[in-house]
């Protein structure tokens, strides 16, 4: 393909400054060949911003790195003699180095033998043919593109194809199955037939990949700007079924006595790419893919009521630990977050379809606390009805709820709240040991609050208390 003045333009002006000045200074002092690879050329060709520069030399790349880094002087270096790569830190810049090199897998492990190799051996074993085009860094080639495989064109027509045959490619290294579908939904470009095909025959072979690796790549799809364009290409591969049974389950529409259901297979991936319109936040868009995700195990066909999935959203909640184990996702604050949302994805709904009283509206702001914003996103995210007139009803319905979320948390101040009196408190008022009776007082004093029986101040909950325990035969101590 011919390479035009635009790209020559842009190459240039991309590997200016002083990282690659110094590079090629001192790989030429040093007569070795070097190149940079992969990610950094992808990315400077699409426009897209990368800070990790990957530069290949046809010999010691660890020596050129050491020369580079003494040169730059006020560096960080690591040098990884048993994998042949050194990284320098300079700025916010990470620049690795590493030797050419051919490499031959054996089928049962992701571990390659390597040996040294030319650029095109270097260039073969990488997965994409963009991901292959190399750059050269020496003064005498400097800025000249080698794309053995057609990588320029491939990214002009949006394509992501292997480089060889991808049988061989993906059976190599089956993360690069992910890694396909990964690209497809972050840059929007198609994977080629033949590419995706492999993908479908290789399924089985991501199982010799560890969850960590795969949920990186996840991560990456349920990142993309469009998230169902990844979700939907690896259930169609089969990847899917393997990695996350759990939403695969929620495909199909079943119709009995002329009664049916949605798919909550595709209603799941609307609500996240609606989401994904809304926020970046990763966690929120883990909220949309499992707020529905115990829908099959608690499907159930009622004669009057037709198709139900009573008390999904608490089943759910307690499906997404097991989930999170599974997946290495983390086990902290952050699936508690998830949980919550998913508990209470439906309360914002039940509000509109029962009566929005001051009480139900306070009980919310106090479950859901700060992440009140969010839950009421995911909940505008979750219409997904092909009606206008239903989703237009359902958001001025939303709009009075969150109308009078904020003027309850005016009034109120219900987001944070404590209650005003603690059990150790109650514990010595009473003269009480830990235990039941404390645990009733506590929560009659949070619930008087809430249903606005009282107002959230310590004289008046100090009232209510004694009262309270009055009626339950409790005295306050003497004296
Ligand atoms: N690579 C590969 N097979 C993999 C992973 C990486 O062939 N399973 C090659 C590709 O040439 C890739 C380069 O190694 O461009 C660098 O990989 P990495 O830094 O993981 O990814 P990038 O392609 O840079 O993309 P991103 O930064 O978006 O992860």
């Amino acid at each position: 393909m011919q390479i035009d003045h635009d790209i020559q333009k842009r190459i240039k002006e991309k590997l200016s400054g002083k990282i690659f000045e110094t590079i090629t200074a001192v790989a030429d002092e040093m007569q070795l060949e070097c190149y940079v690879i992969g990610g950094y050329v992808r990315d400077l060709l699409l426009f897209r911003p990368s800070k990790d520069i990957d530069v290949v030399a046809i010999g010691r790349g660890i020596d050129l790195a050491e020369g580079v880094a003494k040169r730059l002087g006020r560096v960080s270096l690591s040098v990884f003699k048993n994998f042949g790569t050194a990284q320098i830190k300079y700025k916010d810049t990470e620049i690795e180095f590493v030797g050419a090199r051919k490499e031959s897998y054996q089928r049962d492990s992701r571990k390659p033998i390597i040996e040294d190799g030319t650029l095109e051996d270097d260039q073969n074993r990488r997965d994409f043919t963009f991901n292959a085009l190399a750059i050269c860094l020496n003064k005498d080639r400097f800025g000249e593109l080698l794309d053995p495989f057609g990588g320029l064109e491939d990214m002009a027509n949006l394509i992501i194809r292997t480089p060889l045959n991808p049988d061989i490619t993906f059976s190599d290294d089956p993360l690069r199955m992910m890694r396909a579908i990964r690209f497809s939904s972050q840059l929007g470009f198609d994977i080629e037939p033949n590419t995706f095909d492999a993908i479908f025959r290789n399924k089985e072979r991501i199982k010799i990949i560890s969850e960590e690796r795969i949920i990186d790549e996840l991560n990456k799809i349920v990142l993309s700007p469009k998230p169902s364009v990844g979700l939907l290409q690896l259930d169609k591969t089969g990847l899917l079924e393997i990695i996350f049974p759990e939403l695969v389950a929620l495909k199909g529409a079943e119709t009995k006595d002329g009664v049916g259901h949605k798919d909550n297979f595709y209603h799941t991936l609307a609500v996240l790419d609606n989401i994904a319109k809304k926020t970046n936040d990763l966690w929120l868009r883990w909220a949309a893919i499992l707020h529905d995700i115990a829908k099959p195990v608690t499907k159930r066909f009622d004669k009057k009521l037709g198709w139900t999935f009573h008390n999904h959203n608490f089943i759910g909640e307690k499906m997404i630990p097991g989930i999170f184990r599974r997946m290495k996702l983390p086990l902290n604050e952050k699936m508690k977050y998830v949980q919550k949302m998913v508990t209470l994805h439906m309360r914002p709904q039940v509000l509109v379809d029962e009566d929005i009283t001051d009480s139900a509206v306070r009980r919310l702001l106090f479950e859901a606390g700060d992440d009140i914003e969010d839950l009421m996103t995911l909940c505008e995210a979750d219409i997904t009805s092909k009606n206008q007139e239903k989703i237009r009803r359902y958001l001025i319905n939303f709009e009075i709820v969150r109308q009078k979320l904020r003027e309850i948390e005016e009034k109120d101040h219900i987001r944070n709240f404590q209650p005003p009196i603690k059990g150790e408190e109650i514990m010595e008022i009473f003269n009480l040991p830990p235990g039941k009776d404390v645990g009733r007082l506590k929560s009659s004093i949070k619930d008087a609050i809430l249903d606005g029986a009282i107002p959230n101040e310590y004289n008046a909950a100090y009232q209510y208390l004694i009262e309270k325990a009055k009626k339950m035969g409790i005295e306050p101590k003497k004296g």
